[in-house]
């Protein structure tokens, strides 16, 4: 008898145990037209929880504990659904259907030239005028359990920002009890097309951006990475970071190097604005990158499929943007890590392609797991 009921309360227990991640659903305001944004807070159990918005299916943020346990926000952000628009930095959104740089706003396939809109200076940055993180995506499946989940859609019209084919991107955000938060995108394409989707969450461990993050310490599992010209697009060059200030293959505060101005591509990137091409075969989920705060002992680990990371500093923030919590944002106080296939791929033959055809299902996964030291 007494075994029965232990054995009950134990069911009770341990299925709130093995269920405690949570989709919650909530409002995240509306945009200066009106239009209403919805959000999806996903918990666990372990203290973490992060906010997804429709608005660009953006990580809003990501609440995080440091050694001490304290809760707090490692992403760069918006208070407000308008200022996202507004104020284009891309904070933790998702970009598409192009991440980064095609070089002159043009590619061509198949024999036929298609143009882009050139939004950065002479090239095409970010899907355009009006890519995917400008755009309402639909929240079409929310799920609780062993890990939470959301699952948001955009359709893209075809000819829309110049891309070729109607185009349905998806994205699920999971969040499990080991404080791993895995994003899967998804996309497929009526016609054949180039796609790059990714997040561009901007990452500053110290919590609330407390700090800049020139005393993060990174690793790069990268032996290589893409030179670039003075508008920020590949040469082509596959380049050694041995004996560079781009070599992070072992644990390297993000200051240590960024001002050496005899390396010409620190100073045509401002810093690090640079595609790493990851070691190891892309497809597999493998480490591509650590980061880690001596200070709050925040430590993310970075697994992803795709074939490079771009690794960008925050070098454009000029103090003139102010984000969560009435905080301006400056050159340094955060680290991107947006894994992908390279910038301006469609525009070089011998990178991994960024070709979509019908009847393909594109995947592009990655995973941000914390713990602390
Ligand atoms: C690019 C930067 C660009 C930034 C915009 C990064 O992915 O590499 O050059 O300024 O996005 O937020």
């Amino acid at each position: 008898m007494k075994s029965a009921i232990l054995g009950a309360a134990c069911l009770v227990l341990c299925a709130t145990a093995a269920n405690a991640a949570t989709a919650t659903g909530g409002s995240f305001g509306a945009l200066a037209d009106g239009t209403k944004i919805d959000s999806v807070t996903l918990a666990n159990g372990a203290g973490m929880s992060v906010r997804i918005i429709t608005l660009g299916a953006t990580l809003q943020s990501v609440i995080v504990p440091d050694k001490q346990g304290r809760k707090e926000d490692v992403t760069l952000g918006y208070d407000k659904a308008q200022d996202y628009l507004t104020r284009p930095n891309y904070f933790g959104v998702s970009v598409g259907r192009y991440a980064n740089r095609i070089a002159k706003g043009k590619f061509s396939l198949d024999g036929k030239t298609y143009t882009l809109a050139t939004n950065d200076g002479p090239n095409s940055l970010h899907g355009g005028a009006k890519g995917f993180d400008k755009r309402v995506w639909k929240i079409d499946a929310m799920s609780s359990g062993a890990d939470a989940k959301v699952t948001l859609s955009y359709v893209s019209a075809d000819g829309e920002e110049g891309f070729p084919g109607q185009m349905r991107a998806t994205v699920t955000y999971t969040l499990n009890e080991k404080n791993e938060l895995r994003l899967d995108y998804g996309a497929t394409t009526s016609k054949p097309t180039v796609v790059n989707l990714t997040n561009h969450a901007y990452f500053n461990l110290s919590g609330n951006a407390a700090r800049d993050v020139m005393g993060h310490l990174v690793t790069l599992k990268a032996e290589r990475f893409t030179p670039v010209d003075a508008t920020l697009i590949p040469t082509g060059e596959r380049r050694p970071v041995a004996g560079t200030p781009f070599d992070f293959r072992k644990a390297t505060p993000v200051g240590a190097r960024i001002r050496d101005a005899r390396d010409t591509q620190i100073r045509l990137g401002r810093g690090y604005d640079h595609n790493f091409i990851v070691d190891g075969k892309a497809g597999d989920l493998r480490t591509a990158a650590i980061v880690e705060d001596p200070v709050s002992g925040r430590v993310m680990e970075v697994r992803a499929t795709a074939p490079g990371i771009q690794f960008y500093t925050g070098n454009f923030m000029d103090g003139t943007f102010f984000g969560k919590n009435q905080r301006s944002y400056r050159q340094g106080d955060a680290i991107c890590l947006e894994p992908g296939v390279f910038p301006d791929a469609p525009n070089h033959p011998d990178f991994p392609s960024a070709r979509l055809n019908p009847g393909q299902t594109y995947v592009n996964s990655m995973v941000f797991a914390f713990r602390t030291k």
